[in-house]
């Protein structure tokens, strides 16, 4: 599958003000620099669509893009950004959560996870606080262009084992890289198959 038009819509800092439409929405979250900007622009086919940067703390609103007039993609800004005051952090917590929260037309939320790293606390806490709050969500490892394949491996392995000891089922899982485009036709392949039976 394959997107077709993508536009930027508009940035917002409350739910409430976001496009008022019974679409669905799908939307990115997880720790600052994780690359959900990116993996936005790759799935879109589009260079800067959302925009990125190599430091943390890029997106810092609620952005939505209407896909093929259809579905929106959402870009979130990320938790967990150390640098930030903590009156910024606790800002940005409150537009994430109350969107996730409380926003009607979210249909699934992506959490991404840099391959690279161990399982962290606020990534486990996170995805606890999703379960407990009913949002239904899925799991995309993120920058596995920058392990080699046996590593990569057996990092999601223990991430595997690691979500075993909380969740009896395990959500669905997507591995990508936005540099080496891999996993778009299985991401958009999900979007579609929901958005097809809604
Ligand atoms: P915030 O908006 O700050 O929360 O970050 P973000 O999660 O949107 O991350 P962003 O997409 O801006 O990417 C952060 C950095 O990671 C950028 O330098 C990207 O080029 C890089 N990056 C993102 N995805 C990938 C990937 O799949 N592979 C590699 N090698 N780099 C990536
Ligand atoms: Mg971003």
């Amino acid at each position: 599958m394959e997107v077709k038009t993508a536009e930027f819509i508009i940035s917002n800092t409350d739910w409430w003000k976001c496009p008022e439409t019974d679409l669905p929405e799908y939307a990115f979250i997880g720790r600052s620099n994780v690359g959900k900007s990116s993996l936005i622009n790759m799935l879109t086919n589009r260079k800067d669509l959302a925009k990125t940067s190599s430091k943390p703390g890029k997106t810092l609103l609620i952005n939505h893009f209407l896909i093929d007039e259809k579905w929106y993609l959402v870009d979130l800004p990320g938790y967990g950004y150390a640098t930030a005051s903590k009156s910024m952090r606790e800002k940005l917590k409150k537009i994430i959560e109350s969107y996730i929260l409380f926003r009607a037309q979210l249909t699934n939320l992506f959490v991404l996870i840099d391959c690279r790293h161990k399982p962290q606390q606020i990534d486990l806490e996170f995805m606890q606080w999703l379960g407990e709050s009913g949002v239904p969500f899925s799991v995309v490892f993120t920058k596995k262009d920058k392990l080699s394949t046996a590593k990569f491996a057996e990092n999601i392995e223990s991430y595997k084992t690691q979500l075993s000891e909380t969740w009896e089922e395990l959500p669905p899982i997507f591995y990508t890289s936005s540099e080496k485009r891999i996993g778009k036709e299985e991401l958009l392949g999900y979007i579609n198959e929901i958005n097809s039976t809604a």
